[in-house]
């Protein structure tokens, strides 16, 4: 099987087919600490594109309650049990071994997916979920762990639970692709958005058990599979609202609590990110290191990143986000000028931003966090087409407006 780098786990490791790398990827970041579960996200992805016969039990996107929640139920915990009894103890991180570019989290020890599977029957390791395990997309909705008797504070409370905001990863080295026996699973070469070819696809499923994340459903009308497309024809531009510019997807520009910022970013030859410093999403990942994928040890380099919950139990968080959690919280808590203006982007403009600039403000006040003295200013973040045509600008202080008299009352 072919060797591939895979930079999340900061190793190569094996993989069906050789690179075969795009320019550009879709990638986004989520912000867990800023979600309301409202599921705006999840009835923009449904009323778009699954609401027809056959697509009852899917859910492209999901907002799921952790630790107990999932769609399909325990998906998560499955697969990192199915994974342990193949390696037992031996899925650790070795998070010493970093290097800013090439293994930014450290380097995985363990085994992925792909390592663990025996090459014949599978080439994944992975299961099919019953139906039964589908049917209740938002089971255990803000349940938390044993209340604790008095209060808690930060940084973890020990009575918790956050929100799980889920699309498909578009990963680098899907484990969908690398299953299907019949090609149909693919990974478009303009931006590394994965595809389900309907007229190839003959239902074989080998793609649901494959993908660790369970973003591949089976619909029983066309007996094939389906899965998130990106929004593509939003993405590539062909959407009429912006005139041929890439915009955002429903379910990113959908979101009432402006936690997603998605985009396309540059990528080498060999999956890694170029560098593009100036890009919100490079920023976010590789300079501010303040997002993280989800799940990287299962091996298949997902694109969408996670802001984590500052309140949950660090344990937890690690075996979600690997061992880049401590500073991501840490840099998130206490956010650099920067970060603070960056984080103004999400949800601003529905199209792509492709880069960002930053005018400096005037300072606006001063205050401690965690026993540290801050100083606040008022910057305003602007964001840039591909062209590098201004698209949005925002600043870190959000304008009070006042109404005025006349529309006191609302008698006009
Ligand atoms: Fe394929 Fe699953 Fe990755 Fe999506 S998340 S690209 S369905 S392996
Ligand atoms: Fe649905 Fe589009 Fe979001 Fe995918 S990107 S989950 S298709 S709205
Ligand atoms: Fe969370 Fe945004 Fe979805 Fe609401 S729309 S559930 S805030 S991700
Ligand atoms: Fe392939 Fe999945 Fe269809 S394995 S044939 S894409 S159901």
């Amino acid at each position: 099987m072919p060797k591939v780098y895979n930079w999340q786990l900061g190793r190569e490791m094996d993989y069906r087919f050789e690179g075969g790398m795009q320019e550009r990827q879709f990638a986004a970041v989520f912000n867990i600490n800023r979600c309301i579960a409202c599921q705006t996200c999840t009835m923009a992805c449904k009323s778009t594109w699954t609401f027809s016969p056959g697509q009852e039990l899917m859910w492209w996107n999901n907002v799921e309650t952790k630790p107990y929640g999932g769609y399909p139920h325990h998906w998560d915990t499955k697969l990192l049990q199915m994974q342990d009894e193949a390696d037992p103890g031996g899925q650790v991180w070795n998070a010493g071994a970093s290097d800013a570019k090439r293994a930014p989290y450290g380097q995985f020890e363990g085994k992925t997916i792909f390592e663990t599977a025996d090459g014949i029957q599978q080439v994944a390791t992975g299961y099919i979920p019953a139906e039964e395990e589908w049917k209740s997309p938002n089971i255990y909705e803000d349940t938390a762990t044993r209340f604790p008797a008095g209060g808690v504070s930060l940084p973890e409370h020990s009575g918790w639970f956050f929100y799980l905001q889920r699309i498909c990863n578009h990963c680098t080295y899907p484990a969908c692709v690398a299953a299907c026996p019949r090609n149909a699973a693919y990974k478009r070469e303009e931006d590394g958005i994965v595809l389900i070819d309907q007229n190839r696809c003959r239902g074989y499923r080998k793609c649901v058990e494959a993908c660790p994340y369970k973003k591949s459903m089976y619909r029983p009308s066309t007996r094939t599979s389906e899965k998130c497309i990106g929004c593509y024809p939003r993405v590539e531009g062909t959407d009429p609202l912006t005139n041929g510019l890439p915009m955002e997807t429903r379910c990113m520009t959908a979101c009432i609590g402006k936690i997603r910022l998605q985009g396309l970013v540059k990528v080498g030859d060999g999956g890694e990110w170029l560098e593009d410093r100036q890009n919100p999403l490079y920023y976010l990942v590789h300079v501010e290191k303040v997002a993280l994928p989800l799940y990287p040890q299962f091996g298949t380099q997902p694109n969408v990143y996670y802001i984590p919950p500052r309140w949950v139990p660090r344990d937890y968080l690690h075996q979600m986000f690997g061992p880049g959690v401590d500073g991501a919280i840490e840099r998130y808590s206490n956010p650099s000028r920067e970060l603070l203006a960056v984080l103004q982007l999400f949800r601003a403009t529905q199209e792509i931003v492709f880069t960002y600039k930053i005018e400096q403000g005037p300072k606006t006040g001063e205050l401690n966090v965690g026993g540290q003295a801050r100083e606040m200013f008022n910057d305003t973040v602007i964001g840039l087409d591909s062209a590098g045509r201004e698209i949005v600008r925002v600043t870190v202080d959000e304008p009070l407006i006042e109404r005025r008299d006349r529309f006191a009352m609302n008698t006009i």
